[in-house]
């Protein structure tokens, strides 16, 4: 066999998508870095897509791929999915946007806050961004404390509280039991920075010790009960008990990001694991494939928002804030998705995740595989992973030519080689990502 080099897989990429490269050399010229969002760059370059329907993409080279990405996680549906599509032809024939609440406003909010056990009230936002942004706020206002504390390697969206220690540089970091902050983007201030406190992910002796030691100033604990960063790494029970158990000790709020762990069950990792925060951050796949994000939690939280008995705390607006697009094709998402579709996505990710394991086991090849429910995590290590600090120090050379290996075989998934698996995608799906991976293994032996 001939070497297996980075090279060889850029070589077939560039050649298999020229129009996709002309594009983004045009798309440098108009735009900063060439789009609008980090994620939707890979090098050499990104393909452009023409269409989608189902789980495919077809590029403007005539490429399909199986799309196990689904836009972040949030078309867990699949793409064009026919009943989203109708809700969206026949709420434009009556107006996208309107400076006044909707009827399908309503109703989504009242399937959200019955499915989910935190969210007694809630409000829309345009991305889970500022769904976050939003909560933290809330949570500030709500106890008068000004910090929060977040988990080291979580990403919460880009706002200015939540852009640090995401991908962190772990020289500057301090030791793993006692994370210190470290700006994940240029800038923060150094007064945001003050104001966070990080704890390591799974430890729940540090967790409690932190956040005892900053009870006096902390308004919130905000996290995501799967770790995505890292390849959906989920929270032991006993972390979150022990987090749990610190803010309710000390007049400070719980916050869960479901973002993306919203679509593990119909109310999220925090039914499936019973333990409650006091506010949920949610988005992607509440909008059907549209822009969204939300947050709630108890209603006596959620009364800062209030303007009917005078001036609220927090004065929310927001032109596009629930829009009647976004919110026909959330319902018409949220309406689809029963407790079965969830136990058959879920059931998906455990046979892929399963069947990816044992191949490596079999080859005795050093990657491994994490993750949960829907969701994977491919690795290039064969060690361990439970925290931010033990997914580091991977062969970055190998992990990209894993993301190209898979693009070359008709396959995307995230550029940090992690996926979910939708709704609309069934064995023969999985055996084909299956047979791309084993296809892999192979060439590095
Ligand atoms: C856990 C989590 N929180 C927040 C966000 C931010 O959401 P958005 O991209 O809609 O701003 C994301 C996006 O990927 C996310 O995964």
């Amino acid at each position: 066999m001939t070497a297996y080099s980075y090279a060889a897989e850029l070589e077939t990429y560039e050649q298999a998508n020229p129009r996709s490269a002309a594009r983004f050399a045009a798309a440098q010229e108009v735009l900063a870095g060439g789009n609008s969002r980090l994620t939707a760059y890979f090098a050499p370059f990104p393909f452009y897509v023409d269409r989608a329907a189902g789980g495919m993409l077809y590029d403007i080279d005539g490429n399909a791929r199986l799309d196990f990405y689904n836009n972040a996680t949030s078309l867990i549906l699949g793409h064009a999915n026919p009943q989203v599509t109708a809700a969206l032809i026949a709420q434009a024939e009556k107006g996208t946007a309107y400076a006044n609440p909707t009827q399908p406003e309503v109703e989504l909010a009242a399937l959200l806050t019955q499915r989910i056990p935190s969210v007694e009230r809630l409000r829309f936002t345009n991305s889970g961004t500022e769904g976050v942004a939003l909560a933290i706020q809330a949570a500030r206002a709500y106890t008068g404390k000004p910090k929060i504390a977040k988990v080291e390697g979580a990403y919460h969206g880009t706002s200015d509280a939540v852009s640090i220690s995401v991908g962190t540089d772990l020289s500057r970091a301090g030791a793993a039991d006692a994370p210190q902050p470290v700006p994940s983007s240029g800038g923060v201030t150094a007064h945001t920075l003050a104001d966070v406190v990080i704890l390591p992910f799974n430890n729940p002796a540090a967790a409690r010790r932190i956040i005892a030691q900053h009870q006096d100033e902390l308004a919130a604990v905000i996290l995501e009960p799967v770790l995505a960063g890292i390849g959906y790494v989920p929270a032991d029970t006993e972390f979150l008990e022990a987090v749990r158990e610190a803010c309710d000790g000390e007049h400070t709020l719980l916050i869960y990001d479901e973002v993306q762990t919203f679509r593990m069950s119909p109310g999220g990792m925090q039914e499936a694991v019973g333990i409650i925060p006091d506010m949920t951050c949610l988005g992607k796949i509440i909008g059907g494939g549209l822009a969204v994000g939300a947050m709630g939690g108890r209603a006596e939280v959620m009364t800062v928002f209030d303007a009917t008995q005078g001036s609220p705390v927090i004065p929310h607006g927001g032109t596009f804030n629930a829009n009647p697009m976004t919110m026909q094709a959330g319902l018409a998402t949220m309406r689809q998705l029963t407790p079965e579709v969830y136990d058959r996505i879920n059931e998906h990710g455990t046979i892929l995740r399963h069947q990816l394991d044992e191949i490596a086991r079999h080859y005795h090849a050093p990657l491994s595989v994490t993750g949960t429910a829907s969701f994977f995590g491919l690795q290039c290590t064969d060690q361990p992973i439970r925290d931010y600090r033990s997914a580091q120090g991977q062969d970055p050379v190998l992990r990209q030519k894993l993301f190209l290996h898979f693009l070359n075989h008709g396959i995307y998934i995230a550029n940090k080689n992690v996926g979910n698996v939708s709704a609309i995608m069934g064995r023969d799906e999985l055996e084909r990502f299956v047979a791309v991976w084993e296809g892999f293994i192979q060439k590095l032996n």
